[in-house]
């Protein structure tokens, strides 16, 4: 290059080149790679020119500088701003990708919810707490002698056929009712004693009703001048909670071993109201629980003086509570796990 038209027209070019090419860039990478071809001191259209500077004539050296560094400070302007618009865009464009609309309804996570057993374990052990029980928690395994001797039902008494029992061995056995965990309270805890015992107990027994295992939570008072009225009383508030209140109650005359007397509680029909249903087999009542004033040879076993202290106690199926309250007709529902029955049930 010898003069400076010829320069002049160089530039010119190369400054319409970028121009129209630039304008076919759509994205900031696209600039950051035009712009090395464009710029690179090596290879670049604009960089390179200044190592053309040893073939210039003398004179007109400093006039070449002055040019090749106009156009560079153009060129780097030019992509700058082209750049920064670009990068403006993509940010928007990002923006309108990622933007969340509030206003949506939120997805709304299933939430489980309680075993209508442990529902039903739960509301007794409120109502029966509000009115001072406290919680014992007896054991799966017992021996005999707690499960069924020391409750006044000995070797070959006819009662222990009324349970049929899973025996680990001659001493040891699957508790069959939580009535077991009296005696153990009553031999460690001095009177007044106000205690509930939930927990599961083990019968040889399997139909739509029967399950070989099923929970129970035992009630247990002893005090001075404890009778079958305080029973009536307490059972009163507990099924009126339980399935409403005009729930009334009745005993029977019944008979367990290690109660005297012994009764069976039956409440009014919560489906019907006594007009008689299938639920209550007609009749406008349905069994609810055992009960009964505490035989007086229990509590003289367990070192408590019969002449000072009286006692009662209760025995309530947590499965047929939770049956009758939620109208399921086969106690298998209550352990087969499938949510599409247990999620209806939500108290
Ligand atoms: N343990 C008895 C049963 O399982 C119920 C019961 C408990 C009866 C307490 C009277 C007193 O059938």
């Amino acid at each position: 290059m010898t003069d400076l038209n010829e320069l002049s027209q160089k530039l010119a070019s190369i400054r319409q080149d970028i121009e129209t090419e630039l304008k076919e860039i759509a994205d900031s990478k696209g600039i950051y790679e035009y712009r090395k071809t464009i710029m690179d001191g090596k290879a670049g259209k604009i960089g390179s020119l200044m190592r053309e500077m040893g073939k210039i004539p003398k004179d007109l050296k400093a006039e070449y500088g002055k040019r090749v560094n106009e156009i560079k400070n153009w060129a780097q302007d030019v992509f700058d701003r082209a750049d920064e618009k670009l990068k403006e865009q993509e940010m928007e464009r990002r923006y309108a990708s990622e933007k969340i609309d509030i206003t949506l309804p939120a997805k709304k996570f299933k939430k489980g919810n309680l075993h209508p057993n442990t529902q039903v374990r739960m509301q007794l052990a409120d109502i029966f707490g509000s009115m001072g029980f406290q919680i014992y928690e007896g054991t799966e395994i017992e021996t005999d002698y707690y499960n069924f001797t020391a409750l006044n039902t000995p070797q070959d008494h006819p009662a222990r056929d009324m349970q049929d029992t899973f025996y680990l061995g001659p001493e040891f056995l699957l508790r069959t009712q939580t009535s077991a965990g009296q005696v153990h309270v009553m031999e460690n805890q001095k009177p007044p004693i106000k205690i509930i015992s939930p927990g599961k107990v083990f019968r040889s027994d399997d139909d739509a009703t029967h399950s070989p295992m099923f929970s129970q939570m035992e009630g247990l008072v002893v005090d001075k001048g404890i009778t079958l009225c305080d029973l009536k009383g307490m059972l009163d508030v507990f099924v009126k909670k339980i399935f409403g209140e005009d729930t009334k109650t009745r005993l029977r005359p019944s008979y367990f071993p290690f109660t005297e007397p012994s009764v069976e509680v039956d409440v009014s029909c919560f489906q019907c109201h006594g007009k008689g249903c299938r639920l209550c087999k007609g009749t406008g009542w349905i069994e609810v629980l055992g009960a009964g004033v505490v035989n007086k040879k229990v509590l003289e076993g367990c070192g408590i003086d019969s002449d000072i202290y009286s006692g009662i106690a209760f025995g309530i199926g947590i499965e047929r509570i939770a049956m009758l309250k939620y109208g399921i007709n086969n106690i298998k529902l209550l352990f087969e796990s499938d949510l599409r029955v247990l999620s209806q049930i939500d108290d």
